[in-house]
């Protein structure tokens, strides 16, 4: 098994797997991972949805314009935020809360030597409500991001994104020369 920082490094989105399934263990491992992450006040206000289903993956590969992947994945996994249950009741913590369990679905994933990566729900409208139909999601809950997962095809190359003009000391220092800004249209 990797360390953390080897799986820290390594992790990276994978979006072509093998047809091999993720075994219960496994499923069980990342949910574990999952659930063990930070949360305000220590809520907890998140839930999972495990989709194996075939034409319930395709359905969703079909429904979501970035996550076309899950039409060869084995498996996906559904991260919701209960905003009732987080910290004062607000979106917000619900929100902040799920993406951390999401962080940790997909390092565990990695470190099990699957692959998995974090596809938008959240926060655009359109794909929430195809969501909650086809999973039968109630209002209050946010689907926040589908996380396909399975045995990564072919190999993973991680970036090196460290960057140390990033880093302030005590303090944020003005730089000399202006941040490479990314796209303005990025997903
Ligand atoms: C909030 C969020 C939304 C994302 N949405 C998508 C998505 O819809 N489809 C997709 O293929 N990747 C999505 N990603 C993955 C990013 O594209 C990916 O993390 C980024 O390009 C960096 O690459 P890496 O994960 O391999 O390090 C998302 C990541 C985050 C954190």
């Amino acid at each position: 098994m990797k360390d953390f920082f080897e799986t820290a490094a390594h992790r990276s989105s994978v979006r072509s797997f093998a047809p091999q399934p993720i075994e219960p263990g496994e499923w069980e491992k990342l949910l574990r991972a999952a659930m063990a992450a930070p949360s305000a006040v220590n809520r907890q206000p998140w839930e999972f949805i495990i989709i194996e289903n075939r034409a319930t993956l395709d359905a969703l590969a079909e429904a979501l314009p970035y996550a076309k992947m899950a039409r060869h994945a084995p498996g996906a996994v559904l991260v919701c935020a209960d905003p009732l249950r987080a910290h004062q009741g607000k979106v917000e913590y619900a929100v902040l809360d799920a993406s951390a369990a999401c962080e940790n679905l997909l390092l565990a994933a990695d470190a099990l030597g699957l692959g998995a990566v974090w596809t938008a729900v959240y926060p655009q409208a359109d794909r929430q409500a195809v969501v909650r139909k086809l999973l039968g999601i109630p209002e209050g809950i946010i689907p926040l991001a589908l996380v396909p997962v399975g045995h990564p095809k072919g190999e993973q190359r991680p970036q090196d994104k460290y960057k140390p003009e990033l880093i302030h000391r005590e303090g944020w220092k003005p730089r000399d020369r202006p941040l490479d800004m990314p796209p303005p249209d990025h997903d």
